[in-house]
C-alpha cells in the first residue's frame, strides 16, 4: 500500500503553467511565498478595520472590564498593525495592493448589529464578548497559519514577530472567557429577577 507521503508526493498540479496563465488565479503567484504575502496583507487589512472597530465596541460595552479589556486589545491591535508593516517593508510588500478582508467586514458588521440590536447592559456584553471572540478566533486562524508558513519559508525573524502577535491573541481570547463566565451569569441573575418580579 502507497504511503501517505507518496501518493502526496506522486500528486500533479491539474493545471499547466500554459493553462494556468488562463485562469481565474492567474493574478496570483502561485508559490507558497505567493500566498504568505497575499495572507499577510489579509490579516493587515483585518487589522486595520479592527483599529477603527475596538473604540466602538469599548464604548458600547457596559461593564467597566470588559470596556478596558476592548481598551487594551485596541492598544494591542494598533502595535500589530505596526509589526505588520515591519514585515512589509522586509518582504517588499506594497500596501496599495491590500484588498479589503471580506471575513473582518463582516465579523464587524456582526458586531454593530449586535449594538443596535441589544440595549446597553449584560445581555450586550454577553454579545460583544462572543463577537469578540469570533474575531479573535479568525486572527488566531490566521497568525497560526502564518507562523507555520514562516518557518516552512525560513524567515525566523518574521516568524518571531508574528508569534508575539499569536500569543497576544491567544491571551486575548482567554481574557475573554473569562469575563463571560463573570458577565453570563450576572446576565443570567438579572433575567432571573425580571421573571421573579415579573410573574
Ligand atoms: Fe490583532
Amino acid at each position: 500500500m502507497a504511503s501517505i507521503a507518496t501518493k502526496i508526493a506522486s500528486r500533479k498540479p491539474k493545471t499547466t503553467s500554459t493553462s494556468r496563465s488562463k485562469s481565474s488565479a492567474s493574478q496570483k503567484e502561485q508559490t507558497l511565498d505567493g500566498l504568505f504575502k497575499d495572507e499577510l496583507k489579509d490579516i493587515y487589512s483585518a487589522e486595520t478595520q479592527l483599529v477603527d472597530a475596538l473604540p466602538k465596541m469599548a464604548k458600547a460595552a457596559f461593564s467597566e472590564e470588559l470596556q478596558d479589556a476592548f481598551t487594551k486589545h485596541f492598544e494591542e491591535t494598533k502595535r500589530h498593525v505596526e509589526r505588520l508593516e515591519k514585515i512589509f517593508n522586509r518582504l517588499e510588500i506594497d500596501k496599495s495592493e491590500v484588498e479589503s478582508c471580506k471575513a473582518m467586514e463582516g465579523l464587524i458588521e456582526e458586531a454593530n448589529k449586535i449594538i443596535e440590536n441589544y440595549e446597553e447592559g449584560h445581555v450586550r456584553d454577553s454579545a460583544l464578548i462572543i463577537g469578540a471572540q469570533k474575531v479573535e478566533h479568525y486572527e488566531i486562524a490566521s497568525y497560526g497559519s502564518l507562523c507555520e508558513l514562516a518557518d516552512v519559508l525560513r524567515y525566523p525573524q518574521i516568524k518571531n514577530l508574528l508569534g508575539r502577535t499569536l500569543d497576544e491573541e491567544e491571551m486575548t481570547d482567554e481574557d475573554l472567557t473569562g469575563l463571560a463566565q463573570e458577565i453570563n451569569d450576572e446576565a443570567y441573575e438579572m433575567g432571573q429577577q425580571e421573571r421573579e418580579e415579573t410573574y
